[in-house]
């Protein structure tokens, strides 16, 4: 029950299904005629889908330039670097193509253009906000994962300070986001299995939020159902298409979620753990951290957690069903599945595991109490149980 009214908020045009990145140039189209495209650096830049859209891009009449630098995690000087260009191109409509990052790029580089640099200055907490309109931003993306093509959020690496930050504002929702899950079915299990946990994440944060929403609530469920269910499946079996097609509904759920409610604890430290060591994927941070965090919350989320531990439970088709469970007892037993599932996942479960050193548990600390996660979760960490708990993260 809810005794306070609460925003909903979906302001991206959608356009879902097999097949639905072939539309992405009329969609460019009805908004600018010089297309600045945001992505991956390396190979993408040669892939049939970036040919195909600069190809389409150039007969309805649309200008490209393309930064093809983005890397997993985005640095504040590479997202300068993509303004700078964007500018000189005079850009008036961006589209970012890729995973997560590229997508968090274009919305900061459609910032970044219309309001001025630097682009730090407009993170959470800093000195400048987002006070004007700014570039319609297309997205197509490449993973199911980050939510990030229905959320008002763009997050970036201060490569100096090692801080991992985030701009959030709703003009940040991209203006259409192109969603068609054929462009996933090439995604390598390894990241399959880290975007997919970071959907997984999204959802049960949500869930477990000081400031959850039932109109929330119902979404987040319904995304873990499809989480536990089909991310398996696809890790296993990229092709898939039933697998694939279920994660990237997944994704823009959870995406929805996140929009409207947050994240909590595990996002807090997967983000100071990228910001320390920019190598680690951002769902393999919060797996290696989510057992720990949710054995350190569990007595402020029974029920959550309880009703976690038998989805989890279905899904892994344990042989030994013990129905006489007490919610508790699921509570207490439903960190040891979600290691089980991040098992089968092939993710780690503990930051030993990842090859970080203990010495980094001070820094991530410190990166966790500067991000707002911590305090949204259901059991606020002192700095002394928050060192316990990383300590207990790395231990086998
Ligand atoms: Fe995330």
């Amino acid at each position: 029950m809810s005794d306070v009214a609460q925003d909903f908020l979906v302001s991206t045009h959608l356009l879902f299904g097999w097949g639905a990145s072939g539309r992405t140039a009329s969609l460019v189209q009805d908004l600018g005629t010089r297309c600045f495209i945001v992505t991956t650096a390396g190979t993408t830049h040669r892939t049939n889908l970036l040919r195909g859209l600069m190809d389409e891009l150039e007969l309805v009449g649309c200008a490209c330039s393309v930064f093809d630098r983005v890397t997993p995690n985005p640095t504040v000087s590479e997202m300068e670097e993509a303004r700078t260009m964007a500018l000189d191109f005079g850009a008036d409509v961006i589209l970012g193509v890729g995973g997560g990052s590229s997508l968090d790029t274009a919305k900061a580089v459609s910032l970044g253009v219309t309001h001025g640099g630097p682009l730090w200055d407009y993170r959470i907490g800093g000195s400048r906000s987002v006070n004007g309109s700014m570039l319609p931003v297309v997205t197509v993306n490449t993973t199911a994962g980050t939510g990030s093509q229905v959320s008002p959020v763009a997050v970036f690496t201060n490569e100096d300070t090692h801080s991992k930050m985030a701009i959030v504002d709703r003009k940040l929702c991209p203006a259409f986001g192109v969603i068609d899950p054929a462009l996933t079915l090439s995604v390598p299990p390894r990241v399959t299995a880290a975007t997919g946990f970071d959907v997984f994440a999204h959802a049960f944060e949500s869930i477990i939020h000081v400031n959850h929403s039932p109109l929330v609530d119902r979404l987040a469920w319904d995304t873990l159902g499809l989480v536990a269910q089909y991310l398996p499946r696809a890790v296993a079996q990229g092709d898939d298409q039933a697998a694939r097609e279920a994660m990237a509904i997944a994704d823009t759920w959870a995406g929805i979620c996140i929009t409207n409610v947050g994240t909590v604890l595990p996002h807090g430290i997967a983000m100071a753990v990228g910001g320390q060591v920019s190598t680690v994927m951002h769902g393999e941070a919060l797996a290696a951290v989510y057992p720990a965090v949710l054995r350190y919350s569990c007595s402020a989320v029974v029920e959550p957690l309880a009703r976690l531990y038998e989805i989890l439970e279905a899904a892994l088709s344990l042989p030994l069903k013990d129905t006489l469970l007490s919610a508790v007892d699921k509570a207490r037993r439903c960190p040891d599945l979600i290691e089980l599932f991040l098992q089968r996942i092939g993710l780690p479960d503990r930051l030993s595991q990842l090859g970080l050193s203990e010495d980094l548990i001070d820094p991530i600390v410190r990166g966790t109490f500067q991000l707002p996660d911590y305090r949204n979760n259901p059991r606020v960490p002192t700095h002394s149980e928050l060192m316990q708990l990383l300590e207990a993260s790395f231990r086998v």
